[in-house]
């Protein structure tokens, strides 16, 4: 069957918010490298590419909610589970990090209280996700592959033959 040209676009757009996610993650993850007002203004900035996977994926979410005590493969089912963990344990990253904020809240005029639970608590919750992420990205791994080759390793593929040809064409 022949994807449709918006369909085309849709699965563009989804994987380049989930590289965009991917790395804002990677980078995330390693805070005093890029000091801690670029951890705290990036995360925070990139729940707009959040917002935006959930709303390309929201077809998916309100099918698997709808069916999800009724009839649903297995597999759905699972993955629903999995990402309904994901969620909670980002949102739970974004909570307690807000609660040990050093930049952010500061520069808004905000104070919270120190509570010593909140830091091994963002650190344990961080952790979590790259083991949920794993699981996330297995289970995806064939959209992953299929996505990558066709719309990031064909396009240039198909471009180098005809730079090559232009080369030539060049030095002829
Ligand atoms: C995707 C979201 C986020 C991830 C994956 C993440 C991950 C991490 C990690 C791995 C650490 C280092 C923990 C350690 O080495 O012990 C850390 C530290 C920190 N994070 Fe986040 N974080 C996220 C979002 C946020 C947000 C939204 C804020 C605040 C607005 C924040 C504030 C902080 C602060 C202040 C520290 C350093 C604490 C210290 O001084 O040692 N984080 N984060």
């Amino acid at each position: 069957m022949r994807e449709t040209s918006e369909k085309k676009n849709n699965t563009k757009a989804k994987l380049w918010i989930d590289l965009l996610i991917f790395v804002v993650f990677l980078v995330a993850m390693d805070p005093f490298s890029t000091g801690i007002a670029v951890h705290e203004w990036l995360t925070i900035a990139s729940m707009a590419a959040v917002v935006t996977h959930l709303l390309l994926n929201w077809q998916w979410i309100s099918v698997v909610t709808r069916r999800f005590f009724s009839k649903l493969a297995t597999r759905a089912r699972l993955n629903y589970i999995l990402n309904l963990l994901l969620f909670i344990d980002g949102v739970l990253i974004m909570l307690t990090g807000v609660m040990i904020s050093e930049a952010v809240l500061p520069s808004l005029g905000l104070r919270v209280p120190l509570n010593f639970a909140w830091r091994p608590l963002h650190d344990a919750t961080a952790n979590l996700f790259i083991l949920l992420l794993g699981l996330h990205t297995a289970l995806h791994w064939d959209w992953i592959v299929r996505t990558v080759k066709r719309y990031l390793v064909q396009p240039f593929a198909r471009l180098k033959p005809a730079k090559q040809a232009e080369q030539k064409e060049a030095q002829a």
